[in-house]
């Protein structure tokens, strides 16, 4: 099956002091130029398209032009909110694709054995997500702090990218959902939502997002790590 990978890089990282995370330098790359690595090492992966913001196209056009990949990449800009930016990298994808492979800009740590394991799990289930297990135990609260429930920790994981979708799924999902696409931080709950089966895969505890300052220490610690190796 012909498969595109859409990486959503259109954020603009209000959580890390408003420090754009595709740019950001781990070990001497940018975020967005270890996670373009790892996919142009995987030869499942057929085509990339970015998806940029205003303020960070220019760059990221350039990124992806010195990196002289195997694959063809585009660069289309994205929305206001994550999910509108990945429709906007769907509707850029050929009309060849068939499986399309979401990653995030800011999980640089991908690994090409991860796509791997994703576009497998796959080709079986036609829609999966990497999880990996919840380690602390988690409470539900009230806005005043009130604990109302401590759900079973077993029953719980916690979903990263890679997630892969057939695109026929993926494109009936977008038709059903409508206008409450804005607000899910990820596509697995959309599909869920119109009713497709969604599987979890292994993910990679590595593999975690850049989210707040102490990630970008995890991240920069294990990128030069691997740099190493
Ligand atoms: N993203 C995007 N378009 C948006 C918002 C986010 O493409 N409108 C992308 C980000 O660039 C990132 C991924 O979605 O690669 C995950 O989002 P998140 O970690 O929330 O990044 P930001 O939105 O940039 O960070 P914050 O929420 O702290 O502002
Ligand atoms: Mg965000």
């Amino acid at each position: 099956m012909t498969c595109g990978a859409v990486i959503p890089a259109a954020g603009s990282g209000q959580r890390l002091g408003g420090r754009d995370k595709a740019l950001l330098p781990l070990a001497g790359r940018p975020a967005l130029a270890w996670v373009l690595g790892a996919l142009a090492r995987s030869a499942q992966i057929d085509e990339i398209v970015v998806v940029a913001s205003e303020a960070n196209a220019a760059a990221i056009e350039s990124l992806c032009q010195v990196s002289e990949l195997r694959i063809p990449v585009r660069v289309t800009l994205g929305g206001a909110e994550r999910a509108l930016s990945v429709r906007a990298g769907v509707e850029c994808l050929s009309p060849s694709v068939q499986l399309v492979l979401i990653h995030d800009a800011a999980r640089p740590l991908l690994t090409s054995e991860l796509v791997r394991r994703a576009i497998a799990m796959a080709h079986r289930h036609g829609a999966v997500v990497a999880a990996v297990p919840v380690v602390d135990t988690i409470k539900q609260v009230s806005v005043d702090g009130r604990v109302v429930t401590t759900p079973d920790r077993s029953t719980l994981v916690a979903a990263q990218t890679p997630q892969v979708f057939r695109l026929d799924w993926l494109r009936e999902t977008y038709r059903r959902v409508g206008a409450s696409l804005a607000t899910v931080t990820d596509e697995a709950t959309l599909l869920e939502r119109a009713g497709f089966p969604v599987y979890i895969f292994p993910g990679d505890p590595e593999n975690i997002k850049l989210t707040t300052p102490l990630d970008v220490t995890i991240a920069e610690f294990l990128l030069a790590r691997r740099r190493r190796e």
